[in-house]
């Protein structure tokens, strides 16, 4: 008998993945195995018997890997299990950066009146909510794994141009990209030539701060920013500067608790990328047969 330990809310589905020679609760002292979304492991006690820790999701920055490492405790995650999620909502926010359509929406709710009156104010919405079209645009796609090569298809079919930089791009993940994508030779060359950035590398102390003052004042003026990676790839302090100054109009998070949160052109999401049942069932699924084959047979795959 198995105990697994859920540390947040993981699909039916995924925990159906489990036989019967396991036990599954969200209280559980010394587990064998630890399923968990985005609950910060960082503060815990690793236990005894733990064994493996499997992230029904992409990033692993909450789990204390270098502990884990020293412990000889195994940590899965599930990449490209949520990458459909994430890419839907990555195009919607370059919609929304560009198209002044969120803070449309609020003011819309302002309205009252008879249907003529709101018909008369709405006229003058139309001039103050204008916003750019993203067709003929360059996006620069910093980070071309399973969610950055999506992204930038789904943006080269949307018929903007489209440049990505991975200094460890697979051969799988360039035979997933659209052949209208352009490689670049830097991350500067992305940021020289974009009108659009979107991020889509994975946080760690070699990235952190990749968008910071520096790297900022490479870009163009007006550039928009999107990030669905990690709050902490982007200095929040650098960035609101630009921020204020316009050199960026528009940021767009999937991490709200960011510095920036109140200014104007900030759109923050309250981190939704995988928020959807297909994609939660699929990490769940994807990382219960992780650590389930891990647990029984030894076998180690996406750690
Ligand atoms: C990920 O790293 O893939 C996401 O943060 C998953 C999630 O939202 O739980």
């Amino acid at each position: 008998m198995f105990d697994i330990l859920t540390l947040n809310k993981i699909a039916k589905c995924g925990l159906e993945k489990f036989g019967d020679n396991y036990k599954i609760s969200d209280n559980c002292e010394n587990p064998d195995g630890i399923v968990l979304r985005s609950f910060s492991m960082h503060d815990m006690e690793l236990g005894s018997n733990l064994k493996g820790i499997a992230r029904a999701g992409a990033g692993t920055n909450n789990i204390p890997i270098d502990k884990c490492t020293e412990k000889g405790i195994v940590v899965f995650n599930t990449p490209g299990a949520n990458a459909n999620a994430v890419k839907e909502l990555v195009i919607l926010g370059l919609l929304i950066s560009s198209r002044k359509v969120v803070s449309g929406i609020d003011w819309a709710k302002t309205l009252a009146g008879s249907g003529a009156e709101v018909a008369k104010a709405v006229e003058k919405g139309k001039s103050a909510y204008v916003g750019p079209e993203i067709q003929g645009k360059t996006l620069g796609v910093i980070g071309l794994g399973a969610i950055g090569a999506m992204v930038a298809n789904a943006a080269d079919a949307l018929g903007m141009k489209v440049i990505g930089f991975d200094p460890f791009m697979t051969v799988d993940a360039a035979w997933r990209l659209s052949s209208a994508v352009v490689h670049a030779n830097s991350m500067d060359e992305v940021f020289e030539n974009s009108d659009y950035i979107t991020l889509h590398i994975p946080a760690n102390d070699a990235t952190n701060g990749t968008i910071n003052s520096e790297t900022l004042a490479k870009m163009k003026d007006g550039v928009r920013i999107l990030n669905f990676a990690r709050g902490s790839l982007v200095n929040d302090a650098h960035l609101a500067v630009a921020l204020e100054e316009g050199k960026v109009a528009c940021y767009v998070t999937d991490f709200p608790n960011d510095a920036v949160l109140s200014m104007d052109n900030v759109i923050a999401i309250p981190h939704l990328g995988a928020s959807t049942p297909e994609s939660e069932d699929n990490c769940a699924k994807m990382a219960a047969e992780e650590l389930r084959d891990f647990l029984e047979n030894g076998n180690i795959k996406n750690s």
